[in-house]
């Protein structure tokens, strides 16, 4: 039986021991392994049934630690990382060989992030070594904002999970490659793109990512998968058009009133994206387990947090 707790002893137990131990984060719920021991980095693979092309974040508690493993920290990534660390943040940074090539997917820098919560924060400073950590869920599904959703999913591969309660952000880290002085953005996450631009200044590239751009990894069209069909649009006009099936409707604000709609989630009742982000990964998850047959969604106001909702929402209905 897995075993859910509060306990960073047993945690540290169990990463010491090369075991997999799934840390709440302010983002999502991550499947940590020590990052410097190869065989535990494997398991998480195996766990997750995460294809070796896709590489895992490495998660330290100081930059000072993460000095050990980053070859360079270049002065714009030593500002983003003060001004956002601990945070929704992943900076790609230049590896050191400490770092094996399972971690990285081959490639010569490593994503590094110093996460927002407690209890992990407690954990990581007791560790000697950094941990990677991919979200906590199978491969391509949605990721993971509660321990029960962990355990529900991963149930006896992981050896621990330790339980922080609901995550704060609710949508995986901002991911930016900062080589050399140039930033640009890999994906968009829990850090807006107009928080990022505003400590640097200026404006920043987004790369375009998709199954076949070797840039940027594990960035597939179709992720984050509901196992329901999603359709995005004007939920009136959709509701209006469709026949014959049980729907389910996820809403940014407002309900709607239609005697077809079985189901019915509204992100954030007061226009909150922060809130709608928060909600969003539970939301997918209850319909998934609702008797529907379809999901009508709509997209939420393009800026700040709402690039990202878009985003995952994007991807949640890609087939
Ligand atoms: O918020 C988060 O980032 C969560 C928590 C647990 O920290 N983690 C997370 O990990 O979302 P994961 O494995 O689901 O997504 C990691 C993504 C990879 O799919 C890849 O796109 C990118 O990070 N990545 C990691 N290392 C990279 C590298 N060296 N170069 C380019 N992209 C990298
Ligand atoms: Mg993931």
């Amino acid at each position: 039986m897995i075993v859910i707790g509060r306990d960073i002893n047993i945690a540290r137990k169990e990463l010491e021991a090369g075991g997999l131990v799934a840390i709440p984060t302010e983002t999502v719920y991550g499947l940590a392994a020590n990052a410097f021991d190869e065989q535990a980095v494997a398991s998480i693979f195996e766990a997750k049934n995460r294809p070796a092309f896709d590489p895992l974040i490495v998660h330290t508690n100081s930059i000072e630690k993460a000095v050990d493993f980053v070859a360079s920290f270049s002065p714009t990534a030593k500002l983003l990382a003060d001004a956002f660390w601990p945070g929704p943040l992943t900076l790609i940074l230049p590896k050191t060989t400490r770092i094996s090539d399972l971690v990285t997917s081959g490639h010569d820098t490593v994503g590094v992030r110093i996460p927002d919560h407690e209890l992990t924060l407690s954990l990581l400073a007791k560790l000697p070594f950094p941990v990677a950590a991919p979200s906590a869920n199978p491969f391509g599904y949605v990721s993971p904002t509660r321990a029960v959703h962990v355990q529900n999913q991963l149930k006896d591969k992981v050896d621990y999970i330790l339980d922080g309660g609901e995550a704060r952000v609710g949508l995986e880290s901002t991911i930016v490659r900062c080589l050399e002085g140039e930033v640009e953005v890999l994906r968009v996450g829990g850090l807006s793109i107009e928080n990022l631009e505003a400590v640097l200044g200026r404006k920043v590239d987004r790369v375009k990512t998709s199954s076949s751009n070797p840039e940027a990894p594990g960035m597939l069209s179709s992720h984050y998968n509901p196992g329901k069909s999603i359709l995005i649009g004007d939920i009136d006009k959709l509701l209006a058009e469709i026949e014959g099936k049980t729907i389910g409707v996820l809403s940014f604000s407002n309900k709607r009133t239609s005697a077809k709609i079985v189901k019915q989630l509204v992100l954030s009742e007061s226009r909150d994206l922060t809130e709608a982000a928060r909600n969003l990964f539970a939301a997918l998850r209850e319909f998934d387990t609702a008797g529907i047959d379809i999901v009508l969604a709509e997209f939420v106001p393009e800026e700040g947090l709402g690039r990202a909702i878009n985003d995952r929402l994007k991807r949640a209905a890609a087939k």
